[in-house]
């Protein structure tokens, strides 16, 4: 069998194609939504902006629109009027992911 022989390339191109959707898919870790009710409530997510993220002393968030990127980003934040910051050491990305897949799931 030749290198280049054609199932090699079509293997090649599949895998090449492969490893591109899963890098970029990667931007987005699979969540929980159920362990991310958990940290929801966990870190009092639940106090400001309610039961599911409906709302109440921080704004509406459930069934967010924002990406994840813009949504870590925002729990990162340290120079929010109002919300705490929760760096990794509190939420990791992973916890984040989960968070984020249970606020898009309620509405
Ligand atoms: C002390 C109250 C408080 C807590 C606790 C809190 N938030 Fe917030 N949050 C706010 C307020 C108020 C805003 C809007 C203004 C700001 O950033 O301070 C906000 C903004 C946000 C936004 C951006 C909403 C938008 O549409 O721009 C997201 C997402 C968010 N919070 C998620 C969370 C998550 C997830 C947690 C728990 C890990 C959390 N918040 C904990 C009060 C809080």
């Amino acid at each position: 069998m030749t290198l280049f022989s054609r199932s090699n390339i079509i293997v090649s191109c599949g895998l090449f194609l492969f490893l591109f959707a899963l890098s970029a898919c990667g931007t987005t870790p699979a969540g929980n939504s159920e362990n991310g009710q958990k940290w929801y409530n966990m870190n009092n997510c639940n106090a400001c902006h309610g039961e599911k993220g409906s709302g109440g002393r921080g704004p509406n968030i459930a069934g967010i629109e924002m990406g994840f990127g813009s949504f870590v980003k925002k729990l990162r934040k340290k120079d929010a009027p109002i919300m705490p910051p929760f760096p990794e050491s509190k939420i990791s990305e992973q916890d984040a992911a989960d968070i984020y897949v249970f606020l898009k799931s309620g509405k």
